[in-house]
């Protein structure tokens, strides 16, 4: 199906998963250029149970801050509107769509911890190459299969069907339902992502972290997620042989990819710190 068609469809869903309108508020405020401390922070701080968690996102072992932050206003002046306005959309996001115990037959948890492990590794490699800000691909990898979940509450058939092709044919899903689907999960994504608002570079990391191919023109922020998606889909090995990427990307980015060693440590630590604040029970 064409993306217009699928997003034709898609429309016309009424119950479709939303941010809280305290961001949208945010973005629009950072987005005027009139944000200051007082009423960036005097937004967040409506919604005291999202500040709260804010604040114990950034003061967690995942944001490894040597000082604690006390307050929103505080958290901002440590740490820049924009790395509070993405906490603001992963605790939202992962709020939102996290139905614990909700759905049966997906494993959500398993779903959460690889999109995790994609925006840690992405973070990590995104830093370490210099290509990308590190905070634009932890939102691009955390947000990067967001449509598999949509699939399966709106679109079960579609995602039955991949399910078990996946498995007839042992293949990646992404393969698997571009053989049987009307739908997949990247058109979704895009969907999704436009729809909340996001901006440009995430949703153009979200539409294309399986099919992207680098040109004199990319940031580097999708092939940080193509990387660490694989990074995590394969065990945390892969062969940067398979990959081809500019060379500007290829400069900066395959030494990382051929020598983990000295990166790859403190992501799995990461990962861990990540995973324990957000798959926490509540
Ligand atoms: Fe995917
Ligand atoms: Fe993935």
């Amino acid at each position: 199906m064409e993306n217009r068609e699928v997003w034709a469809i898609l429309e016309k869903i009424k119950d479709l998963p939303t941010l809280p309108g305290v961001y949208l508020k945010l973005n629009r405020l950072l987005q005027d250029k009139q944000a200051s401390l007082e009423n960036v922070s005097r937004i967040i701080e409506v919604d005291p149970a999202l500040s709260a968690k804010i604040l114990r996102l950034v003061n967690s072992a995942f944001y490894g801050m040597r000082s604690k932050c006390s307050s929103i206003s505080h958290a901002i002046m440590v740490m820049g509107f924009n790395t509070v306005k993405n906490a603001v959309v992963s605790v939202s996001v992962l709020d939102t769509l996290s139905f614990k115990g909700q759905l049966q037959d997906f494993d959500i948890a398993g779903f959460w911890r690889h999109s995790i492990s994609v925006a840690v590794l992405g973070r990590q490699l995104a830093e370490k190459s210099r290509l990308v800000p590190g905070e634009d691909s932890f939102m691009a990898g955390l947000l990067h299969d967001i449509g598999k979940i949509i699939m399966f509450i709106y679109f079960r058939d579609e995602f039955t069907k991949t399910v078990q092709k996946m498995q007839e044919a042992k293949c990646s899903f992404a393969d698997a339902e571009g053989e049987v689907a009307a739908i997949d999960h990247v058109q979704i994504g895009a969907y999704m992502t436009r729809k909340w608002q996001l901006p440009e570079n995430i949703i153009g990391a979200v539409a294309g972290h399986h099919y992207h191919v680098s040109s004199s023109a990319s940031s580097g922020l999708v092939e940080c997620v193509m990387a660490g998606n694989a990074l995590s889909n394969a065990g945390y090995r892969l062969d940067p042989d398979d990959y081809v990427f500019e060379t500007h990307i290829e400069k900066a980015l395959t030494p990382l990819l051929v020598e983990t060693d000295s990166w790859l440590p403190q992501a799995l630590d990461e990962i861990e710190a990540a995973c324990a604040f957000f798959l926490e029970k509540k």
